[in-house]
């Protein structure tokens, strides 16, 4: 058990028995709470509500979710098994593709503050019921859908749920609630040339950055929205096309450095929420970075060793290796903070430094490689190592747990 940081303990009834004296007790938590709030900023603090037996007192604890550890726990991990799960990915079933040890499905994340609720698939879908949750993004928020219908799946009737895929869209529903959890790909989230779903893979990234009605659309009316978008692009500087993909001969094409490019596609990104998105209904969120392990020797490792043969997470607290990029992480903290002084709240979930833990998590060799690989790369793994995404069950269990938290929360 983790130690529960009360903020405000009402204890006896006795002491708070008029109704006068329960007005005054709610305006002190708030007062408290107000204060909390000053001091730390608003999107690394999750407030808990606990109403206690006692009608008139009440506990109020606050959180940061995700500042914490890592623990080692075998008896209430994996959440699901890889081989349960019918929806379960190639690119990420690393048991299925040949990993022996399994160590990396059995770590809980345990803030320091608090403890995250354990995630009740059952509960999220009576939260779900009639309602759409969305994961827009890379590959990475396809991996944390995945995770979340494998996480649900569990308890569905295999004649109860479906999945059916349209193009960039996928969406799983479990039709005894008519709740669906879907994944729309738009690994840069406005328009770009890698935006089909199957063959991205273009030499020459393009972007559109000031257009996104054409994904937006699908997705908009959603209830619970959840964004990312960040591995595709790292680089120095990106094509930008003010034109159409029809007839790129007749736009104007430019390359812009990272990270303005960035700003200016997350820019264009949240004006359309800002307009769009109906704030009674739709609930906002955004997955930070998720951090890459290449370079072994960032986490005292051999140098031009990468994320291949490791099996256990970074131990040392505050570690802070170079897959994440800090000056993106920041463009993405202004431009929603911008949203919110407009009136929109986005949640940030800040999974950049737990992941980073998790150098050990990621597929490396033990996945389905779309190219075939060479008798060359045979002989060196690391070459063809995934340090970029992650093995499940794992990590994106654990943002999904977080997520939970916020969904149950609202
Ligand atoms: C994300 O969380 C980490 C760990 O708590 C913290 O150091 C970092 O400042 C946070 N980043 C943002 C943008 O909130
Ligand atoms: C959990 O791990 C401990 C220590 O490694 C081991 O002794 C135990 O058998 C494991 N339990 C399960 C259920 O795997
Ligand atoms: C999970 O949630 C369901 C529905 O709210 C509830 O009936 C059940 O008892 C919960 N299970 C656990 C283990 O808490
Ligand atoms: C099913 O859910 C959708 C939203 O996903 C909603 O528009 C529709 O009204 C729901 N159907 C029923 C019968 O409630
Ligand atoms: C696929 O999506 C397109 C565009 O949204 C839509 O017109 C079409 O009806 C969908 N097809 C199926 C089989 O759902
Ligand atoms: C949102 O809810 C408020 C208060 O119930 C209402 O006044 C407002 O018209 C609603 N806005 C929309 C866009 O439905
Ligand atoms: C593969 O690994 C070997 C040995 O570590 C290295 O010399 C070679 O450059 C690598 N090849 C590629 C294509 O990365």
């Amino acid at each position: 058990m983790a130690k529960q940081q009360q903020v405000v303990h009402v204890p006896s009834a006795r002491a708070v028995r008029s109704s006068f004296q329960s007005l005054v007790a709610l305006l002190i938590a708030s007062l408290v709470v107000a204060a909390i709030y000053l001091r730390e900023s608003n999107d690394q603090l999750f407030q808990y509500w606990t109403t206690q037996k006692d009608p008139a007192g009440f506990t109020t604890t606050s959180c940061n979710l995700f500042s914490g550890k890592w623990v080692y726990d075998n008896k209430s991990y994996p959440l699901y098994k890889e081989k349960e799960c019918a929806f379960m990915s190639d690119q990420l079933a690393c048991e299925k593709f040949g990993r022996k040890d399994l160590n990396y499905q059995f770590w809980r994340w345990q803030p320091h503050q608090c403890d995250l609720p354990r995630l009740n698939a059952t509960a999220l879908l009576e939260r779900l019921r009639n309602k759409r949750l969305v994961y827009v993004g890379d590959s990475l928020n396809r991996n944390q859908w995945v995770s979340m219908v494998c996480l649900v799946d569990s308890v569905i009737p295999p004649a109860l749920r479906s999945m059916h895929n349209n193009g960039s869209m996928n969406i799983f529903k479990a039709t005894e609630y008519n709740a669906t959890i879907e994944f729309y790909w738009s690994p840069l989230m406005v328009e770009s040339n890698s935006d089909d779903p199957v063959n991205h893979r273009v030499p020459d990234r393009i972007v559109r950055v000031q257009a996104i009605e054409k994904h937006a659309r699908h997705w908009t009316n959603a209830d619970f929205l959840i964004f990312n978008t960040y591995l595709w692009w790292r680089r120095r500087q990106m094509k930008v096309l003010w034109g159409t993909f029809e007839n790129p001969e007749d736009g104007i094409c430019k390359a812009v450095k990272l990270p303005r490019v960035y700003e200016m596609a997350l820019q264009t990104w949240a004006q359309w929420l800002e307009v769009h998105v109906d704030r009674n209904k739709t609930q906002l969120f955004f997955m930070s970075m998720s951090p890459t392990h290449q370079k072994a020797d960032k986490w005292g490792g051999i140098r031009g060793e990468n994320c291949y043969g490791e099996t256990e997470p970074v131990t040392k607290q505050g570690y802070v290796g170079d897959g994440a990029s800090p000056r993106m992480m920041s463009v993405v903290d202004s431009v929603l903070g911008d949203l919110k002084t407009r009136g929109l709240n986005v949640q940030m979930i800040n999974i950049t430094q737990l992941a980073d833990y998790r150098k050990e998590a990621h597929p490396s060799i033990y996945r389905k490689h779309w190219e075939t690989v060479t008798e060359e790369q045979l002989a060196n793994p690391k070459n063809y190592s995934d340090c970029i995404h992650w093995c499940l069950p794992g990590v994106p269990d654990v943002w999904n747990e977080i997520l939970y938290a916020y969904i149950l929360q609202l």
